[in-house]
């Protein structure tokens, strides 16, 4: 009995997570997905791309020494629907994911790297508005 409520519960959260994805992709269907991050500053973030070394790892449009292949390319990211296949790509996940990716996804090639929350909120600006 108790497994049968387990099992109905799993798969209303299997259904409510489809739901939302769908809604997600309509977004992509139709017009370009914006992103906005409040009280980001996307000049600051990109002097943070490179005093926190994401070059070293990571190909960032407009940035030219970020060149990096040892993660993916950050390219139309606001595109994406998931962050490192674990955080909903939002403005909250993408701020959270870049302060601390080891508390998502702990097996992680990419490092916490100290990133302060202001920090990767103006990182966030600048990548979601340059592709
Ligand atoms: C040592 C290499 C390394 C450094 C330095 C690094 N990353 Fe990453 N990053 C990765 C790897 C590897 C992944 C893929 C993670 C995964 O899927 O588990 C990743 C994933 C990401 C993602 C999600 C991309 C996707 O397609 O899902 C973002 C966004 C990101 N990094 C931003 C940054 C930012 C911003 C910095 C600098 C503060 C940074 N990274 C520094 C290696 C690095």
């Amino acid at each position: 009995m108790r497994i049968l409520f387990l099992l109905a519960i799993g798969s209303i959260l299997e259904l409510a997570l489809v739901v939302s994805g769908a809604a997600i992709l309509d977004d992509r269907a139709g017009a370009r997905v914006t992103r906005i991050v409040n009280g980001g500053k996307p000049e600051r973030g990109r002097e943070m791309i490179v005093r926190h070394g994401c070059v070293a790892c990571h190909v960032i449009a407009g940035i030219g020494r970020a060149k990096g292949r040892v993660g993916p390319k950050l390219l139309d990211i606001e595109e994406q629907v998931y962050l490192g296949g674990v955080v909903a790509n939002t403005p909250e996940g993408m701020i959270r994911w870049i302060g601390s990716p080891r508390k998502f996804s702990p097996a992680t090639a990419m490092p916490d790297l100290g990133v302060s929350e202001q920090e990767a909120r103006d990182i966030a600006a600048y990548l979601y508005e340059n592709e």
